[in-house]
């Protein structure tokens, strides 16, 4: 059975691939049954190959979501996703490699200050990143806002930098995981995303094909994450980090709360310009909070469980980084970022404490001012995004301005202003103070 047509022959198995019947492994799976290592393997390379059909991955992604995988199947499946691409090697680099993932959420832009204050302590910090779209940010289109910034270097540059530097977020290349690819534009149009194993198997796919010998994991639950339900993220957290632990890849993950924006800026000239106050020692109390945490658990896993990563974000250590690794990739770390040509600033109406600010209908304000990106073809605007004054548990009078507006178009403020409506809220007592970092999770 042939599935689709195409230049290339199409052929029932890769090298080293035994031949299976599709029907019967999405027959296992939908009865609960566990699939054998070589099936799921030929199934996702077969799938890769086009042999499988979308029709019959669809039908398997839907067992996997009802019925679930154990831990092999889901060790296998990442294993085969990993060896339908190229993977990236850092053996011969010298030092240890450590990266850091996030499952995403508004305002997170952990990944700036945190790769050059990990890569101070002599660490290579390979961080290869994405473009955002719909609510969430993405780390490239941030750092794009500095002038002369380049996103995309070969995999010499990318391990000179390494070498010589130590920090790098960059591209990453589209030979990673090909089959994820297709699966997951696959998940996308059969109301199979939301499946752990699915989600677990792609996003540590293509983590470990990026070849770093450590993982940390932030794992984000709440209003503003895409795992709204903290059990659920628990669970996609303890799925990830079992994967990480059979793959040779040492993998702890945070649970952490994204009910509220972290920070006060949302956007991405804004959140570089947050990330700097943060390596000049500064900045909001929440971002230095994820970003001291994070350090660590990079750092226990390189080696080194004792780095004070605090006091190289005071003496300046990890600003020195930052400016290596931006001039690396011909950014000027001392240029004007992009400044929006329109403001609105909204006020308080009333006196007393600032009990709630969600985070979802801010990230798709920030996304309707222009900050984000509807299809993936579209350019993002750097100087848009929402400037908070206050957070949850500050004292506020009435009249005071509670954020501000940020973009080119004035007439975007409008449908943005739609989106927040009821997003914030003011009451007589402070609300009780929430942890950042829930949990910990390790094997
Ligand atoms: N991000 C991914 O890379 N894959 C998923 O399945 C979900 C989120």
């Amino acid at each position: 059975m042939t599935a689709s047509a195409s230049a290339e022959p199409v052929t029932g198995h890769g090298p080293g691939v035994e031949p299976h019947d599709a029907v019967d492994v999405i027959r296992t799976k939908r009865d609960g049954g566990a699939v054998s290592d070589g099936a799921l393997r030929w199934m996702i390379d077969a799938y890769t190959r086009g042999y499988v059909a979308d029709a019959q991955m669809a039908a398997f992604a839907m067992a996997v979501l009802l019925n679930g995988m154990t831990r092999e199947e889901v060790r296998v499946m990442t294993a085969a996703m990993i060896a339908s691409g190229e993977r990236m090697s850092f053996a011969g680099l010298g030092k240890p490699t450590v990266d850091k993932h996030s499952t995403g959420g508004v305002g997170d832009k952990i990944t700036l200050p945190l790769a050059p204050l990990v890569a101070c302590f002599g660490v290579a910090v390979p961080q290869l990143s994405g473009r955002g779209l719909g609510h969430t940010g993405g780390t490239l289109d941030k750092l794009e806002s500095i002038p002369g910034w380049t996103a995309a270097l070969t995999n010499d540059e990318l391990f000179a930098q390494l070498r010589e530097v130590g920090a790098v977020i960059c591209a990453a290349g589209s030979g990673l995981a090909p089959a994820d690819k297709k699966l997951y534009a696959l998940r996308d149009v059969t109301g199979t995303v939301e499946a752990i194993p699915l989600i677990a198997s792609s996003i540590m796919s293509k983590k470990i094909a990026e070849g770093t010998d450590s993982l940390v994991l932030d794992v984000k639950f709440g209003s503003g994450a895409f795992m709204k339900d903290v059990d659920k993220a628990r669970e996609l957290a303890r799925t990830m980090v079992e994967i990480g632990t059979d793959s040779g890849v040492a993998t702890t993950a945070l649970l952490t709360d994204m009910n509220t924006p972290l920070g006060l800026a949302i956007g991405n000239a804004n959140e570089v310009r947050e990330s700097v106050e943060v390596l000049a020692g500064g900045g909001p109390a929440d971002v230095v909070e994820l970003t001291l945490a994070l350090a660590r658990e990079m750092l226990a896993l390189a080696g080194q469980p004792d780095a004070d990563v605090e006091a190289a974000l005071k003496d300046g250590r990890a600003m020195d980084a930052w400016r290596e690794m931006i001039r690396a990739q011909d950014g000027d770390p001392d240029a004007a970022l992009p400044a929006p040509r329109e403001t609105h600033t909204v006020t308080a109406t009333e006196t007393g404490f600032v009990t709630g600010m969600e985070a979802l209908p801010f990230g798709i304000a920030a996304w309707r001012l222009g900050a984000g990106r509807a299809r993936a073809e579209d350019p993002v605007m750097h100087a848009a995004g929402i400037d908070l004054h206050v957070k949850p548990g500050d004292a506020i009078s009435a009249g005071q301005p509670l954020f501000t507006l940020l973009g080119h178009d004035a007439h975007r403020f409008e449908r943005a202003m739609d989106a927040l409506e009821g997003a914030w809220s003011i009451g007589p007592d402070a609300p009780d103070p929430r942890p950042l970092v829930l949990e910990r999770i390790t094997e």
